[in-house]
């Protein structure tokens, strides 16, 4: 046991003789730390994206005592800390420009600091992809656990979903199908609990992919935020992790191309987020796992909506955890070959073993494989002219009519463009027309912010207009829904060809094809392309410029490009 434990590597701080060991314990006294918690038993940092300014992530302080407990309980000592939290709702101009910024925070905190093991608590969208970032680049036994979902929104007897039905409830406004006082009361009805986003947004998407990585414990992704089995949840974590330092068991080791694999099915299976695809090729990226863009399309082919929640469907998360969960969901794939049963997940079992026999006990919820939900709604990777790098779309939010189109193209240079003309009666648009918006990306806006489904004209909307196709190179919301094309790259602002597109030029969309084509003669696009000037970005000091300086295109994880990868565990030397 003792030369077990001189392997650990919090004995580099506390296993010490000399005047660091006094140093590096004396200090951790001053609450009344004992002095047997310095003797070789794993450290554990419990990495806590607490904020007010995230409420999402309210309740994680409590959530941190039942993972303290945990480890209290499997003989481990249990140290809390804090990182940047990134709050969707409030941050601006995106919670996405600060994403690579937060892993640099977790990154460095975890390497600097006496742990042998970690938890991350994460929720709300951001926070989660960041702090499994910075994990990977250390290395070190890791594992998840998710706020859970919000209690689903309640508004006149109906339920409504955070994010989607603001969407629409904004839309029925803008269209005089609802009133101000209608709006307005929808607004206390939606977010009633603790938890991050109800619907199948990014939030509980990035928590369906902590579980189907097998970073976090069986039913991680749907236990409601306030149910108790989420503090059971967090408390299992808890004493998981420190059988995880015994075990060895790393990031690198869970994380694997296969498990990967799993997730890109997964996300495919619930109706995910396209923010899936971005943070996915990044948490790849730190753990040099050989992962690109046509993976999602290769891999999504054969895979239906299992799930029926918004946006795609009409259930919440609250209906998904009663129905049985993403383990119904991986049992359906497991049962289809459309599964790495072997992947190994942090409770030291495969996925399937794990889900196997996971009951499902509302087929309405979660639809058999055999009877899908909705068919073949893997996410598509398009290409073509005006995205040589790749662009994607969520079928399974589109409106199949639209899948495939053409269009004259409506063109806003930047978003300040859009919200100037888009209520404006005279603009020249129609129906089949294609709205597209220039310079959103991540250098673009920046950090490529949710703007991608731009809300529709009002003049259109009065008509009875509900889907129109929009492209464009920033994201969408996941709890969003249209037939929009997103992450186009090169980007605008990087002189990709978005930025030569002129009203009234014809596009093509073709899904089936996988084609996204500016049908524009190449000579043309030539004389544009030479008159281009890059926008002026908006900040040139601080981090706003090392980000824009540093980010990859969107096919890459939009990561900074001295980040990819990773520098393991090692510190070489003391502090004093
Ligand atoms: Fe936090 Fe949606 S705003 S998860």
């Amino acid at each position: 046991m003792a030369k077990e434990r001189k392997k650990r590597r919090s004995q580099a701080w506390f296993g010490r003789e000399d005047i660091y060991g006094f140093i590096y314990r004396s200090w951790m006294r001053n609450r009344g730390v004992p002095g047997d918690q310095f003797d070789g038993r794993p450290v554990i940092g419990i990495c806590n994206t607490w904020s007010e300014l995230t409420p999402c992530n309210s309740h994680f302080r409590v959530l941190a005592e039942h993972v303290k407990h945990g480890v209290l309980e499997a003989g481990g000592f249990p140290l809390e800390f804090p990182a940047m939290s990134l709050g969707e709702t409030l941050m601006r101009p995106t919670a996405m420009l600060y994403r690579n910024l937060a892993s640099m925070d977790v990154e460095e905190s975890i390497r600097a600091n006496p742990l042998d093991g970690v938890v991350l608590l994460m929720g709300c969208d951001k926070t989660t992809p960041s702090l499994i970032m910075g994990a990977a680049s250390v290395g070190l036994p890791t594992i998840g656990v998710s706020g859970g979902p919000m209690l689903s929104g309640k508004y006149r007897g109906q339920d409504i979903g955070s994010g989607t039905n603001v969407w629409s409830m904004s839309e029925d406004l803008r269209a005089g199908k609802i009133t101000l006082e209608e709006f307005h009361e929808a607004e206390s009805c939606m977010h009633r609990s603790h938890g991050h986003c109800m619907t199948m947004g990014t939030a509980s998407t990035m928590a369906s992919m902590v579980e189907a990585l097998g970073l976090g414990l069986p039913g991680n992704a749907a236990i409601p935020a306030v149910d108790a089995r989420r503090n059971v949840l967090a408390r299992q974590a808890g004493r998981r992790i420190v059988e995880m330092v015994q075990e060895d068991l790393v990031i690198g080791k869970i994380l694997t191309r296969a498990a990967f694999e799993n997730a890109i099915r997964v996300n495919a299976a619930i109706g995910g987020s396209t923010n899936a695809v971005i943070h996915l090729l990044a948490i790849a990226g730190r753990l040099g796992v050989k992962l690109d863009l046509d993976d999602f399309d290769a891999l999504g082919k054969g895979v239906h909506t299992l799930v029926n929640l918004m946006p795609s469907g009409k259930y919440l998360m609250e209906d998904f955890f009663y129905a049985g969960g993403l383990p119904a969901v991986i049992r359906e794939l497991g049962e289809n070959g459309l599964l790495n049963r072997k992947a190994l997940t942090a409770n030291g079992s495969s996925i399937w073993q794990n889900s196997k026999r996971a009951p499902c006990w509302n087929r309405d919820v979660v639809t058999a494989f055999a009877k899908p939900f909705k068919q073949n709604t893997g996410i598509a990777v398009l290409r073509g002219n005006l995205a040589p790098n790749g662009a994607i779309i969520k079928p399974s939010a589109a409106t199949p009519k639209l899948m495939k189109h053409k269009g004259r193209a409506v063109v806003f240079e930047n978003i300040e463009d859009f919200h100037r003309r888009i209520d404006d009666p005279k603009l020249d648009i129609d129906a089949a027309s294609v709205m597209v918006l220039k310079n959103c990306g991540p250098k673009g806006y920046p950090g490529m912010a949710e703007v991608g489904n731009m809300p529709l004209p009002p003049k259109l909307l009065k008509k009875g207009v509900t889907d129109m196709v929009r492209i464009s190179d920033a994201r969408m919301s996941g709890t969003a829904y249209g037939t929009v094309v997103l992450h186009a790259s090169p980007e605008a602002a990087a002189g990709g060809p978005l930025a030569l597109v002129e009203n009234g030029d014809l596009i093509e969309l073709d899904v089936a094809k996988r084609r996204l084509q500016l049908h524009v003669p190449e000579e043309v696009l030539a004389a544009r392309r030479a008159k281009w000037k890059p926008p002026r970005p908006p900040m040139t000091r601080g981090y706003w410029k090392l980000y824009v300086d540093h980010v990859l295109g969107a096919e890459r994880g939009a990561d900074l490009d001295f980040l990819v990868g990773a520098s393991g565990p090692l510190v070489p030397r003391d502090n004093h």
